[in-house]
């Protein structure tokens, strides 16, 4: 690794070009707590006995967090690129103390994620209602703690809780696959975030990498091939994984759109499988590449869909299971005869899909016993669509990708929780060019003004969704914006999203980081400081900090700006 020593040297630097005693004494935490006191900016040393001490009978998932967090807070020894200025007195920290109400308090929607901190002279004690907000609590401690000699600083008090209780990322594992191993870096880094959700978009039009013990031939077949899927030990572990570090999995099979890859197993039930996308002079089949949608008037469809979601709801723990139903093509489908029959009879499309929603929606709910989330598609259209009456409000939750905020008004107003993946904000893979080949349209020097915002250099280069979702966009977004306060209470939170055509495990860390760690924040305390101005310009500084720390815990975040910024803080603002 050719940067380790440039890295050590630079903050060796620093050390030496900072005016130490000019600068407050600021801790940077990320996500920022919702209260923090410090009055005194006094710390102490952290005894290299330090451990943590619960005081409850041992919970299987908090134990391995705090074997965990002990072994980090006491090897970590971050160096702060600003360090705190403190009036360090001799004694040490030794012990930190932990309780909790509800021990028995599972992991699941809406569960108290609350915590309080106190650190003093004589000790410290992190108070919380269940073991999942304990794991915050230790979260905020691991980054309290600074120095090559530690030190902590006392006479602090933190109380948080976050705003939403659902803080989530999706990653698409089936456009391009992701071992487990980086899956499971994915879910340390989140905890590290405070988020909780992780969002596992598996299947898709390209490939279908989770083996189903009752459907094995979908893997088998759809797969990327040996090596490639996910066996029930995988997901197993990946659940496991998540318990320990508080983060949910929520499986999603996308149908029954998005499931060419089904076809290699029941091409039967699959209709326009495999077919050239966009044929000329025609309507195109799918959004992208590789076509196919499960047939909704052939009986072996409900078959094989019912085994699927059944082995999902036994794989997974979760309350949720993402069912998907987003991007419906309907050219797709009437390549069937019987589709094409149905329509020319007088059937609609809305028909369709309504049919398949009433035939999977009342098995997720009723007989698996789940909530069944499905894209916004399912209800606002725009080309099919259901009527509300086939998605009874208590029992479905809708996620929003389009339309900015109008979208999430609209479906909140219609009595639904909502999460919020706005594309405009969201999702993480815009802005990257384009990706199909054989495009004459890059062949061009100056763009025409019908094809500008293709080809203008200002246009969106090939990228639907461009331009490229900043850290500072991810930020900036208010999921709450233009809603009311009565339609706020709906919105459980949000999700940014990796769809995966040109990302893998090589990229996948600086694809998620630190962007991921603006919608962490916002989605824990807001992007705002008490008086409602937004924080972006003290954010900039801790989201520095905050990345050179989560690379040196093996998270490969991106850099947001040039060292030199780093170096000399304020100096890299557009204001002062
Ligand atoms: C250190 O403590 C002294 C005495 O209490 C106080 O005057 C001073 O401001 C403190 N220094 C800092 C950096 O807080
Ligand atoms: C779907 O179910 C609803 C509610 O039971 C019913 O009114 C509707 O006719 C069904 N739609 C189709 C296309 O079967
Ligand atoms: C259904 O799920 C809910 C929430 O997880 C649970 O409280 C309830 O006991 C479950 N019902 C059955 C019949 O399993
Ligand atoms: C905000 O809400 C109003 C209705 O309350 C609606 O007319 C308007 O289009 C909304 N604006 C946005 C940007 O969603
Ligand atoms: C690229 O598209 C052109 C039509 O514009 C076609 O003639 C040509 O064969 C295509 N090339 C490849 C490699 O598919």
């Amino acid at each position: 690794m050719a940067s380790k020593p440039f890295f050590l040297f630079s903050f060796f630097l620093l050390f030496l070009l900072l005016p130490i005693s000019s600068l407050p004494s600021t801790l940077n935490l990320w996500p920022q707590p919702t209260s923090i006191s410090w009055p005194t900016s006094a710390a102490i040393p952290l005894s290299p006995c330090f451990s943590i001490q619960p005081h409850f009978s041992s919970h299987i998932y908090l134990q391995r967090a705090i074997i965990r967090y002990t072994r980090l807070i006491l090897s970590e020894r971050h160096r702060p690129i600003i360090p705190p200025v403190v009036n360090l007195s001799s004694s040490s920290l030794s012990s930190l103390h932990l309780s909790i109400s509800d021990l028995s308090a599972p992991l699941q929607p809406g569960v108290d994620e609350s915590y309080s901190l106190y650190i003093s002279t004589s000790g410290a004690t992190l108070t919380a209602a269940t073991p999942w907000g304990a794991m915050r609590g230790l979260e905020t401690f691991s980054q309290l703690v600074w120095g090559h000699q530690p030190v902590v600083p006392i006479r602090l008090r933190i109380f948080d809780k976050p705003l939403f209780t659902h803080r989530g990322l999706l990653l698409d594992t089936s456009r391009n696959f992701y071992s487990v191993r980086s899956i499971l870096r994915t879910i340390r880094a989140m905890n590290y975030n405070k988020m909780n959700v992780f969002h596992w978009h598996i299947t898709d039009s390209q490939s279908f990498p989770i083996v189903l013990p009752s459907e094995p031939e979908l893997a088998a077949k759809g797969s990327y091939g040996s090596g490639m899927s996910y066996s029930t030990r995988d997901v197993k572990r990946i659940i496991q994984y998540g318990l320990s570090h508080g983060v949910r999995v929520i499986p999603e099979i996308d149908m029954p759109g998005h499931t060419a890859s089904w076809a290699e197993a029941y091409p039967e039930i699959v209709t326009c499988a495999n077919r050239f996308w966009a044929p000329t002079g025609k309507t195109a089949l799918a959004a992208e590449p590789g076509t196919g949608e499960l047939n909704p008037l052939h009986v072996n469809t409900y078959q094989v869909v019912q085994n699927v979601l059944r082995d999902l709801s036994t794989l997974f723990l979760d309350q949720y299971l993402h069912a998907g139903a987003d991007e419906v093509n309907t050219a797709c489908w009437e390549t069937d005869p019987a589709v094409a029959r149905f329509i020319s009879t007088g059937g609609t499309h809305d028909q369709l899909l309504e049919k398949f929603i009433n035939l999977t929606h009342p098995y997720i709910t009723d007989t698996l016993n789940r909530t069944a989330v499905y894209w916004e598609d399912v209800l606002l259209g725009p080309d099919v669509k259901v009527r509300p009456a086939t998605l009874p409000t208590e029992s479905t939750i809708l996620q929003t990708w389009n339309n900015r905020a109008k979208n999430t008004k609209r479906i909140v107003q219609a009595g639904y929780q909502v999460i919020v993946s706005s594309s405009d904000f969201y999702y993480l893979d815009c802005g990257h060019g384009g990706w199909v080949g054989n495009d004459s349209r890059y062949d061009v020097q100056e763009a025409e003004p019908s094809d500008e915002l293709f080809n203008d250099p200002g246009g969106n280069g090939g990228s639907w969704c461009a331009p490229y979702k900043s850290w500072q966009r991810v930020y900036d977004y208010d999921i709450l914006h233009n809603l009311t306060e009565e339609e706020a209470k709906r919105v459980l939170g949000g999700e940014v999203a990796l769809w995966s055509e040109q990302a893998d495990e090589t990229v996948l860390d600086a694809k998620l980081w630190p962007r991921t760690s603006a919608a962490a924040e916002v989605l824990w305390s807001g992007n705002r400081v008490s008086d409602g101005i937004k924080r972006y310009a003290e954010a900039t500084d801790r989201l520095n900090e905050w990345r050179y720390r989560m690379v040196r815990r093996g998270i490969q975040a991106e850099p947001i700006q040039p060292l030199w910024c780093v170096l000399h803080p304020g100096m890299c603002n557009l204001e002062q």
